[in-house]
């Protein structure tokens, strides 16, 4: 067990709760090495959209495979590759994509581009960035340098470039009495005199559109995402929509930013993009952006790269996930399946719980007390339970894949019922 250095862990902890050793996974299910299941709340860390073993985009993979696993993307291409990039241009308005590996970096590469277009318009003084408040973009160091989570900043602080945190529009942050629209346009005015001061070194401002999802699915009204393209848009400055996390359907539409209906500079993806199989992610951006590197120059050119940049393995994992949303239906039956889990989570209401919110396949509330403990207590009862929920600090979410059943919906939440009970014993 010791060879492993497990992600976003204190190894030490595993002395009180054991790792789950899973063997397969059917649907919304993961079964470990005894045939226990576990009901996958929160979708292996947000990234599957239709399932464990899902037969579309298994045999997609396995043709690719037959053709050609990976060829570098540096003076070569490939037709899944071109065929990715089309689409999403079609479905975000950005003609031109980039591709990596994970969502950091995809934020590393959005962050660097859009530096480095200024320096090309001749703007070299616009260097730095904004984000908001409890923001996430991931943990390299750049990525790091516009989140805000202490625990996982704070020890990093020396190696990071410092960028300005804008007031959060999360609407659990409003003042009683107070609208989720009136907050968040409180929050943009604060934004906009930020801006207006400090226009002129500014490169970016990156944002997570709609829902701050490791703040613990802080979601907040779609006018402060309006309100922020206006501001950037007149003052110059790049929108970056770190769409890592709710990107292909998750917050109702394909992609948050159409929500509310904004276009930005560049729309990082991940996670979803492959519908959960293989790792992949891309930054769009546009024309203006792509001409302001297309020179004689090599020095003018993006000369980032990735080893497995547009791997073709995982573009046809994409090709078939966009595939299914075509074929399927899936935003429309979404609806109605977030619907169905929003009545369903009534039930919940008696509980000692707050701020209970939606956000199309994103549901969460928060416990009324804040304990320490509550986060890794009740992931190991929810296991026992037979459910992966993988709360943050006080925050439960349900974030599962979309394949899942109105029964599968009854039961996750029964389940979280029971365990809720039995930790508000324990707490
Ligand atoms: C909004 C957002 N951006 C970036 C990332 C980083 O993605 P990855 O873990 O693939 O590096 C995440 C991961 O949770 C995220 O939620």
């Amino acid at each position: 067990m010791r060879s492993v250095w497990h992600p976003c862990t204190q190894m030490k902890h595993h002395e009180t709760y054991p790792l789950v050793p899973i063997k397969k996974g059917e649907g919304v299910w993961l079964y470990d090495a005894d045939g226990k299941r576990y009901l996958d709340a929160v979708s292996s860390w947000w990234v599957n959209l239709f399932g464990h073993n899902n037969p579309i985009i298994k045999d997609a993979i396995k043709t690719q495979l037959d053709q050609l696993e990976h060829v570098m993307l540096a003076g070569f291409t490939h037709e899944p590759v071109v065929e990715l990039s089309e689409k999403l241009a079609q479905l975000t308005g950005l003609g031109h994509a980039f591709y990596a590996s994970d969502g950091a970096s995809a934020t590393e590469i959005a962050l660097k581009m859009s530096f480095h277009y200024w320096r090309n318009a001749g703007k070299s003084h616009k260097t730095k960035f904004i984000s908001l408040q409890n923001s996430y973009h991931g943990e390299t160091l750049g990525a790091l340098g516009v989140t805000d989570v202490a625990i996982f900043k704070d020890t990093y602080a020396p190696l990071l470039t410092q960028s300005a945190q804008m007031p959060s529009p999360d609407f659990r942050l409003a003042e009683p009495g107070e609208s989720a629209e009136d907050y968040a346009g409180r929050c943009a005015d604060a934004l906009e005199a930020y801006v207006r001061t400090h226009h002129a070194e500014l490169a970016a401002f990156i944002i997570e559109p709609l829902v701050q999802c490791a703040a613990g699915m802080g979601m907040y009204h779609a006018d402060y995402l309006r309100r922020a393209c206006e501001i950037c848009n007149e003052y110059d400055v790049h929108l970056i929509a770190d769409e890592i996390a709710v990107g292909f359907g998750r917050t109702g539409t394909m992609f948050a930013c159409e929500y509310a209906g904004v276009l930005p500079h560049f729309i990082c993806l991940s996670k979803g993009i492959t519908g959960g199989y293989l790792p992949l992610s891309a930054v769009l951006t546009t024309d203006d952006i792509y001409q302001a590197f297309y020179d004689d120059r090599t020095a003018r050119g993006f000369l980032h790269s990735h080893s497995y940049t547009g791997n073709p393995l995982a573009c046809s994992a994409a090709l078939a996930t966009l595939a299914i949303f075509e074929t399927e239906n899936v935003l429309e039956n979404n609806k109605l399946k977030a619907q169905y889990l929003k009545n369903k989570m009534q039930a919940l209401t008696h509980l000692p719980i707050k701020h209970m919110r939606y956000q199309g396949m994103i549901a969460a509330f928060d416990m009324e007390k804040h304990s320490s403990a509550f986060s890794s207590q009740c992931y190991a009862e929810a296991l026992k339970q037979g459910l992966l929920l993988r709360p943050i600090g006080n925050t439960v979410y349900f974030m599962p894949p979309y394949t899942i059943s109105e029964s599968e919906i009854d039961w996750m939440v029964d389940a979280t019922h029971r365990t809720l009970n039995t930790l508000e014993k324990v707490l």
